[in-house]
């Protein structure tokens, strides 16, 4: 077994599911209201801070290590196509797109919640319909997310959120892309 996810990858994925998680629930009629902006900005700290370690954290971390050109990320679909695409130890080349698309989605909703409490923007209803359908493509980016682990889980016979608790997952080898 090999470390993959750093200590700090995984609590700020964690940190996050939880923190995109309150700001649904508190849009219900839970009595929760008031932790709806408080947790859109926790999501946005950790977006944050996540961008700043794709930068200097280690290996796995860096988006150097796994934002791959548009061909290298069509080669690898045509790879799935024919069943042929290798495992990667870090994030695939579809997953890398996954997961800047995903920051991006919810920095976009949090920057577009907090457009709403500024004088300029208050009670604007654009900007909550804007805001609200925001939310809504993230819950189907999130969706695409967890149908992308299940699949790569049973493609590579490797449990890949046991991997995101723990951090680690099974040596390279044959040909594993390292
Ligand atoms: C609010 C919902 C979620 C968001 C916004 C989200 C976002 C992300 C992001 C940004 C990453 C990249 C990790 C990094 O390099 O820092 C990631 C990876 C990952 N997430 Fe999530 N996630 C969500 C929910 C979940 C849930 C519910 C699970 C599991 C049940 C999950 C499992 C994983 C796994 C296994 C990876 C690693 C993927 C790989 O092996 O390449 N995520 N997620
Ligand atoms: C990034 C995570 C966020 C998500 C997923 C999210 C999601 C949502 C959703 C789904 C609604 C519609 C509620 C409804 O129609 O009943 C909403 C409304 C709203 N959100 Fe957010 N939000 C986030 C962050 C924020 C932040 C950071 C702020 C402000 C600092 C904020 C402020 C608001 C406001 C003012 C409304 C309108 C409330 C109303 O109906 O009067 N949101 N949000």
């Amino acid at each position: 077994m090999i470390q993959v996810w750093d200590r700090l990858i995984r609590l700020l994925h964690w940190t996050l599911v939880g923190a995109i998680a309150i700001t649904w629930l508190s849009t219900m009629d839970l009595g929760i209201g008031w932790a709806h902006e408080r947790a859109g900005y926790v999501a946005a700290a950790v977006v944050s801070i996540r961008l700043m370690w794709g930068w200097v954290g280690r290996r796995y971390a860096r988006f150097a290590q796994f934002v791959r050109r548009p061909s290298m990320v069509l080669a690898y679909c045509r790879q799935m196509w024919h069943h042929r695409e290798p495992r990667h130890i870090g994030h695939n080349p579809l997953g890398g797109w996954m997961v800047v698309t995903l920051l991006a989605g919810v920095a976009g909703t949090a920057f577009t919640g907090w457009l709403q409490t500024t004088d300029r923007y208050w009670g604007s209803e654009p900007l909550e319909i804007i805001h609200t359908w925001m939310a809504w493509g993230l819950l189907g980016l999130i969706a695409l997310h967890l149908i992308g682990i299940m699949f790569t889980s049973l493609r590579h016979r490797e449990n890949l959120v046991h991997a995101m608790i723990t951090g680690r997952k099974a040596a390279p080898h044959g040909d594993d892309v390292a």
